[in-house]
């Protein structure tokens, strides 16, 4: 999920999983939006933006930020964050940037982000793939387990156990990781 807050003060949301990392010093990462989303010019104006990584759970959030609706946060919680961006409440990590550049990606734009602020919960993080929401599991080889349940690789049960447990607390409980940035920072630019 990746939200903004718009120039005249509306908070923006969308559902996205075409989030990738660029760079770890500056910490960079991208997104791409189409350029059809009712929220793409609010976004585009828009100089910070946040990912949240939503909680295995919280596949009703990416359903209802992936449908065009009057008031994307209708019942949602959240919370202001670093320049008033709006942060989700119980995802599993969060990533407040500056956007550094946008470029033409055909019928997307690519958003790049300077990360200011970062933080992370415990918990299993939300997958979508081949048109469904999964959990994330480990794969067989390297948590000691084979198909037939036998130890032949060595690892132990315990850490096989993939199921999501007690959920995050509330991210805004954590304290913000320091982000390592020994670079000076980019101007922002525009496609
Ligand atoms: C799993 C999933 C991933 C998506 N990824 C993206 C994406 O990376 N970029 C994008 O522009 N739209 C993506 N979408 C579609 C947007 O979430 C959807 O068009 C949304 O309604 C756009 O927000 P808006 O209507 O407020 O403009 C995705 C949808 C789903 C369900």
């Amino acid at each position: 999920m990746v939200t903004a807050r718009a120039p005249d003060g509306r908070p923006l949301g969308l559902t996205v999983n075409s989030f990738s990392s660029v760079s770890l010093n500056p910490p960079l990462i991208l997104w791409s939006l189409s350029r059809q989303a009712p929220s793409c010019p609010d976004f585009c104006r828009a100089t910070h933006f946040a990912v949240n990584v939503l909680e295995a759970r919280q596949h009703h959030l990416s359903r209802q930020f992936s449908t065009p609706l009057p008031d994307k946060f209708g019942g949602v919680e959240f919370a202001d964050g670093p320049a008033r961006v709006p942060l989700l409440t119980g995802v599993i990590a969060l990533f407040v940037c500056r956007k550094v550049w946008q470029y033409d990606g055909g019928d997307h734009i690519i958003l790049v982000g300077e990360v200011e602020h970062y933080k992370y919960n415990e918990g299993e993080p939300l997958v979508f793939h081949s048109g469904r929401y999964r959990i994330a599991t480990r794969h067989l080889r390297y948590c000691g387990m084979t198909r037939a349940g036998s130890r032949e690789l060595g690892g132990s049960r315990q850490n096989c156990d993939n199921a999501p447990q007690g959920g995050p607390a509330s991210p805004l409980d954590t304290v913000w990781v320091p982000v390592l940035n020994t670079r000076p920072s980019h101007a922002t630019r525009r496609s």
